[in-house]
């Protein structure tokens, strides 16, 4: 592989499908998702991928069923506390971006601990989008923008600091952007593939990563 991304955000799509094939309910499929999560994660440090992003849940998200939405919010959780070793040992800063105010009082103390115990994590930045939306990001910009009087939404977008996205990858043969990153992804390579998120593992990874080292990159200049 000739480049590597500096930045990669992947769209993780395909649980519930992957679940429903296998007679399982949907909360299954996001359980065999963290493992993905995991792999992907590992891969990217292992590369030197400096940002992993990954989306998480949307704004949109908290209309599924409650049953779903709490299973969700107990698997972050969950997760949290039990890769909290991983992340500090491989020197992984792990932060969560998106309208906190929506997250339960146990879910933000768990982020919280999580980001200040791995700050010094200087390897990889692992970044999980949870409660997101890009329309929203770029809503709540330009509102504290005009209170500050500031001219530059950049400093205001809940990424401030984090290169954007040179990757996007899409699981699951959707080949749409869902209110994800909206304004940072303006010259990001886009990979779509078929494979449903739980599968999506080490090899898959790689071949996105071989996909996108074979793009050409020009940012609407010529070369
Ligand atoms: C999309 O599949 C997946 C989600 C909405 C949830 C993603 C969450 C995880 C993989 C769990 C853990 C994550 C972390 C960071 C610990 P879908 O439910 O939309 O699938 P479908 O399109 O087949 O219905």
């Amino acid at each position: 592989m000739n480049k590597i991304p500096r930045h990669v955000t992947i769209i993780m799509d395909g649980n519930g499908r992957w679940a429903r094939q296998r007679g399982l309910d949907r909360v299954f499929g996001h359980r065999a998702g963290v493992e993905s999560v995991r792999a992907v994660f590992e891969t990217s440090a292992e590369l030197g991928i400096e940002y992993l992003s990954v989306f998480a849940f949307s704004e949109e998200n908290w209309s599924r069923p409650d049953s779903e939405v709490s299973a969700l919010m107990s698997l972050f959780i969950k997760s949290i506390n039990n890769e909290k070793e991983t992340f500090l040992k491989n020197g992984i800063h792990f932060r969560v971006l998106g309208n906190r105010e929506r997250l339960s009082p146990e879910l933000n103390a768990a982020i919280d601990d999580l980001d200040a115990a791995t700050a010094g994590g200087t390897r990889m930045t692992a970044i999980i989008f949870v409660s997101y939306s890009g329309k929203w990001d770029i809503a709540q910009a330009a509102r504290r923008m005009a209170a500050e009087g500031g001219d530059d939404i950049e400093k205001y977008l809940v990424t401030y600091g984090i290169p954007d996205p040179d990757l996007l990858i899409r699981t699951s043969g959707e080949q749409r952007i869902s209110n994800f990153m909206l304004w940072q992804i303006a010259y990001t390579e886009l990979v779509f593939t078929d494979v449903l998120w739980p599968d999506f593992r080490r090899e898959q990874y790689l071949a996105a990563l071989e996909e996108y080292s074979l793009r050409d990159r020009r940012f609407g200049k010529v070369k």
